[in-house]
């Protein structure tokens, strides 16, 4: 397990927002700007980014989400929250929703999965993880991430149009630890299919997609949506893979108006 840093604000039911690859808690500043006055908005820094130490032993350890899923709950019980949580991923933090789903689920109480798939990867996506994880810990540094990732990482409006979102996730690109990089290249290789997890789901269930997203498309969304029973699919427009930092403005509004029907 994995003592995780996190960002805490607010009062009222728990809200928990799991951040993206290679990324950490502080993407998620705009939502938590905009629901910690009716929420109490718990935003974990993933095992090795952000404040979040990769455990020693996890190094050389095989690499899963399940790991992922299971610190959040030892969290959830050092910060003496028993009941149920709403729970929002995007992307690699939506792979660890739905292992929180399969491991857990009875301790969540609504489930949000923003820019991520149900799918696994193809062996040749698999194998690009494994080449970026051999190259960030050779070199030591993530700094080859940045030209490699943040052409998908935005959509093209972001890309030409939002020159400070540009810059700031170049930089949480990185400044992200190798070893981090590497552990979770090879953990998100590893995850299952989670279809038939998501056609379990009997809680309220929000799917959002970026319309440019170019590592979940819109398909991928809509597959998710059409699996879990009674979900809603919200598309943000001129928003690529990163659609919270993006548009925060548009995620913000479908967050918040899911989040006030379960109130
Ligand atoms: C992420 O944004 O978390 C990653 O792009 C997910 C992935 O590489 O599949």
């Amino acid at each position: 397990m994995a003592q995780l840093h996190l960002i805490e604000t607010g009062s009222g039911a728990p809200l928990v927002l799991l951040h993206a690859f290679p990324l950490n808690s502080s993407m998620w500043a705009a939502q938590v700007e905009a629901l910690g006055d009716s929420w109490r908005v718990i935003c974990p820094d993933q095992r090795g980014f952000g404040g979040s130490l990769l455990p020693d032993a996890d190094v050389d350890a095989a690499p899963s989400l399940d790991a992922l899923a299971d610190d959040l709950a030892e969290l959830l019980d050092a910060r003496r929250i028993s009941e149920p949580v709403v729970l929002a991923g995007l992307s690699m933090g939506g792979y660890v929703v739905m292992a929180f789903w399969r491991r857990h689920r009875e301790r969540v109480r609504a489930l949000v999965l923003a820019d991520t798939k149900a799918s696994a990867d193809s062996p040749e996506a698999a194998a690009g993880r494994e080449r970026i994880a051999a190259e960030v810990v050779s070199a030591a540094s993530s700094a080859q991430l940045v030209d490699e990732l943040t052409p998908t990482l935005l959509g093209s409006t972001t890309r030409s149009e939002r020159p400070l979102v540009l810059g700031r996730v170049k930089a949480l690109v990185e400044s992200a630890p190798p070893d981090a990089v590497a552990w979770a290249q090879r953990a998100m290789a590893a995850r299952p299919d989670s279809f038939a997890d998501l056609r379990t789901v009997d809680v309220p269930a929000l799917v959002i997609v970026g319309v440019e997203d170019a590592i979940s498309p819109p398909a991928d969304a809509r597959a998710m949506a059409d699996a879990m029973p009674g979900a809603r699919l919200v598309q943000i427009p001129a928003a690529g893979h990163l659609s919270a930092i993006e548009a925060p403005d548009d995620f913000n509004a479908a967050l918040g108006s899911f989040l006030d029907q379960l109130r």
